[in-house]
């Protein structure tokens, strides 16, 4: 039986979210320069959207560039850039006729013009596309992301327009890029390591985590469904008991 039938589609997360790492590595162990690396990274993108779309998940988060990645070498930003240009030309034709919308979180101002201008034209292109919501995270950082929900919100303390009191779960939810979103059910990163490198802080408190060795270039369709069967065998409880989950289970049976 092949992996995908394997997959309850009545029971797959609803928002996954995948750090996508190892490309220089992928690059190293080949003998070549990482930039290599990033171009190969491409079909993995590509075959991860198509497995999400698939099994009918709603959300998929790609992380793409972080804050932090701006400190890499310059030659090496400007090959992630202009990829990026190229990717989403190509891209636009499949995801309208998959009907995936295309979202972006992170300060996308800091991209070069070029970029910005591509992206915001595939996001106006596909807005009314409704099978899958696809969000790619560039120069995106999770403190960031959390310090201008904290300026937002108190703007809004010192205008009256909000009093200390009311600031809860929900108000902080809805200051986030985040905020049309549900939070984050399962989380993949590749490569090996095992960090969260300042993503979606806040949106996983409760995400189930996943890490593979395999580097992204590898990355195929069989490495999604793989993980998402393995998330299938999980138990999310919640803070709640194992006996509490049954008894609820047995209750919607009846
Ligand atoms: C992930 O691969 C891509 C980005 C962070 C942009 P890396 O470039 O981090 O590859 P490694 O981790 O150095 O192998
Ligand atoms: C995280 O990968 C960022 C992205 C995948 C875009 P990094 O390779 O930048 O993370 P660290 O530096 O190893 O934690
Ligand atoms: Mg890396």
């Amino acid at each position: 039986m092949d992996i995908k039938s394997k997959i309850n589609t009545k029971n797959t997360p609803k928002h996954v979210a995948v750090i996508m790492d190892g490309n220089g590595r992928w690059a190293k162990k080949k003998g070549m320069a990482r930039v290599f690396g990033h171009k190969n990274g491409v079909k993995a993108v590509r075959e991860t959207i198509e497995a999400a779309a698939e099994i009918n998940i709603k959300v998929l988060t790609l992380y793409a560039f972080s804050t932090e990645n701006w400190n890499r070498p310059k030659k090496e930003i400007d090959v992630l850039m202009s990829l990026l240009v190229t990717s989403l030309k190509d891209e636009l034709k499949r995801l309208q006729k998959n009907n995936i919308k295309l979202e972006c979180i992170g300060n996308i101002d800091n991209l070069p013009k070029k970029a910005h201008k591509e992206l915001l034209e595939v996001v106006e292109k596909t807005k009314d596309n409704t099978h899958l919501t696809l969000i790619l995270a560039l120069s995106y950082g999770s403190r960031e992301e959390i310090v201008n929900a904290i300026k937002k919100i108190s703007k809004k303390v010192v205008n009256k327009e909000l009093l200390t009191e009311e600031i809860d779960e929900k108000i902080i939810n809805n200051h986030l890029y985040t905020f049309t979103l549900p939070d984050v059910d399962f989380l993949i990163r590749t490569s090996g390591e095992q960090r969260i490198s300042n993503f979606l802080l806040w949106q996983i408190a409760y995400a189930e985590l996943y890490f593979t060795n395999t580097l992204w270039p590898d990355f195929r369709k069989e490495h999604f469904f793989e993980a998402i069967l393995d998330y299938q065998n999980r138990e999310r409880r919640f803070g709640k008991t194992s006996e509490q989950l049954q008894d609820r289970n047995e209750q919607t049976e009846k």
